[in-house]
């Protein structure tokens, strides 16, 4: 396929996926026009800039330090795992997902020490055997979970577990992947040691750049670290990156359009950016209740940003993928055992209230079809 090929067959579709997210125009605008040298001022201007503007819009200042990784969110997750634990101490994973696996698989390949807490996918964390875990469990040095298991749009209780590792005095590592941006999650009230984020979903910028938010008492404990990892060295990177520069050649483009991306949600605010996402959550879900289908997860569950549905009798995924992708919407499969089983409906990055007005209309549309 040529490259004129390529970006014909990328013509606007509505992306009802958790990340990559339709880009604003000016996003897109600044994504195609950057070209910089990262060892120049300028991008050294720019690094100092997201740095602040990236604390400054989730109300962080000068309490957590951004440690930005050029690769996707997983990139940025492996570098908190590894840098996580001290030598000879474990990480408790508390896991109801595919994330929350992927967590606990990170921890494995690095061979580091790994308690995990499994609950069935529809279900929240058992915090009773979290507590137990740590009570009886002294080798654990850090409690990780995913805030928003995007594989089934569960909000994970992130109060309570903070709660306990607070009680039990244990670190806390958090996947928000999937939610920054979208969700409440007051990272310095919950004493959140690592907080991993990536600037593809909630914040609107284009995927391949992800980061990590690293509490101040975390970057001192950090700082004293063996390297475990060349590229995903948190501690190196984050003393390079204090200095505006990055140990590696960096994604300049993603930088820059992040950047941008970071302007836009300084000026709508938190709040209000949290309300719009909350706001189409509930005109979504209302439509999907009006044509009768069935949700995976109870409503006091559910995220802001993503909602699972049962596959109604009738209708296979790829056949409902298929036809909704004809219309421009682009959907995801249920994933690990809910494959076949489930579709996802996200409604992260910018889309229009006529975007998800067309989408009920088609979704009825093929609903309707089905044969009886
Ligand atoms: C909660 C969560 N964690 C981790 C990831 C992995 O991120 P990436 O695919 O950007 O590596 C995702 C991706 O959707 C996610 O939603």
């Amino acid at each position: 396929m040529s490259a004129a090929a390529v970006l014909k067959s990328s013509k606007r579709q509505v992306l009802l996926c958790p990340g990559p997210v339709n880009l604003t125009p000016h996003v897109r605008s600044i994504l195609a026009a950057t070209e910089m040298c990262h060892r120049e001022p300028e991008f050294i201007h720019l690094l100092q800039t997201i740095r602040a503007k990236l604390l400054h819009a989730l109300g962080l200042d000068g309490r957590y330090a951004p440690v930005f990784f050029s690769g996707s969110g997983t990139a940025a997750l492996e570098a908190a795992v590894l840098a996580s634990l001290d030598s000879g101490r474990k990480l408790l994973v508390v896991n109801n997902g595919v994330y929350g696996s992927r967590i606990a698989l990170a921890a494995r390949i690095h061979q580091l020490g790994l308690t995990e807490i499994r609950s069935p996918l529809t279900e929240p964390p058992d915090l009773n055997r979290i507590a137990a875990a740590l009570k009886r469990d002294s080798a654990i040095g850090t409690v990780a979970f995913v805030h928003h298991e995007t594989s089934t749009g569960m909000l994970n209780p992130v109060e309570e577990i903070a709660a306990l590792a607070k009680k039990y005095r244990r670190r806390l590592l958090v996947d928000a992947i999937s939610s920054l941006g979208a969700e409440r999650l007051d990272l310095s009230k919950l004493n959140v040691g690592l907080c991993v984020g990536s600037a593809a979903k909630s914040l609107h910028g284009a995927p391949g750049l992800s980061f990590v938010l690293v509490s101040q008492e975390e970057a001192l404990r950090v700082a004293k670290l063996k390297p475990r990892s060349l590229y995903l060295d948190l501690a190196a990177s984050l003393k390079t990156q204090e200095q505006g520069v990055t140990a590696f050649t960096p994604a300049v483009q993603l930088f820059a359009a992040f950047h941008a991306a970071l302007d836009e949600l300084l000026k709508e605010g938190l709040r209000l950016r949290i309300a719009r996402y909350r706001q189409r959550a509930a005109f979504l879900r209302a439509g999907f209740k009006k044509l009768g289908f069935k949700f995976l997860l109870e409503d006091k569950q559910l995220s802001n940003t993503l909602t699972a549905l049962w596959l109604p009798k009738g209708l296979a995924y790829p056949q409902l993928h298929d036809r909704l992708k004809r219309a421009g919407f682009v959907i995801y499969a249920g994933q690990s055992e809910l494959k076949g089983k489930i579709f996802r409906v996200a409604h992260m990055g910018q889309l229009l209230q006529s975007d998800l007005k067309e989408f009920l209309k088609v979704l009825k549309e093929i609903k309707e079809s089905i044969p009886t």
